[in-house]
């Protein structure tokens, strides 16, 4: 018997990654973000969704382009700041001794202590309440050498991405491998197929 807990934002795992933009005058700024996910392959799509009283939300609708940034655990208190600041106020980069790289593709900047970085272009912005979801184009992927793996693939055990917990507000680190994706449940679906 499951107890209900009404409607809610209790969906395990949401990330902490950090949208990247620049304001009006081309000031760089950096906001935390944990309502984001993959929504698309084809294209390869983010989304991220902002309050409007956020700055980030006023520079991401003039500028229709942002980048996010992943970053390594190392990275936990610069990420936490950067949901706490307003960039209507400060230079968060300055104040967190962050570095702000200029994109090539998009008109956003990038951190460059971040070790994984979506270059995005808004391609679609849904109205939903208290939060607006900007769907982002990810037109490049830019990832340090010291994080790829297999393939030169973005190795997660590398980057050591945080994990957010709507429940506590906690940020937490990855947990141990569990299995490989569409490979461990096959032993059911060919059990499944003797009946
Ligand atoms: C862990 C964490 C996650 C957050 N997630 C979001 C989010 O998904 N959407 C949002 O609008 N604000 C979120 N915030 C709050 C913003 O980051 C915060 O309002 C920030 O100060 C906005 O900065 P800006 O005004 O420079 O854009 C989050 C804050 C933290 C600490």
């Amino acid at each position: 018997m499951k107890k209900s807990l009404g409607p809610q934002m209790f969906a395990h795992p949401t990330p902490a990654w950090v949208v990247a933009n620049y304001d009006q005058d081309g000031k760089p700024n950096a906001t935390t973000v944990a309502w984001a996910g993959l929504c698309s392959s084809k294209p390869p799509c983010v989304a991220v969704s902002l309050r409007d009283a956020t700055y980030s939300f006023t520079n991401l609708m003039q500028r229709r382009a942002f980048t996010l940034n992943i970053p390594s655990e190392s990275m936990v208190r610069q990420v936490d700041y950067c949901g706490i600041a307003s960039g209507r106020r400060t230079d968060k980069f300055a104040a967190a001794g962050l570095t702000a790289v200029k994109s090539d593709l998009v008109d956003a900047p990038y951190i460059e202590e971040f070790p994984l970085v979506l270059e995005c272009k808004v391609i679609q912005v849904v109205e939903l309440g208290l939060h607006t979801q900007f769907i982002g184009q990810i037109v490049d992927v830019k990832a340090d050498e010291a994080v790829l793996g297999e393939k030169n693939q973005p190795s997660i055990e590398k980057i050591r991405p945080i994990v957010f917990a709507p429940d506590n507000f906690g940020y937490y680190g990855i947990g141990r491998f569990l299995g490989q994706a569409f490979q461990i449940g096959k032993e059911l679906q060919e059990a499944s197929r003797d009946k």
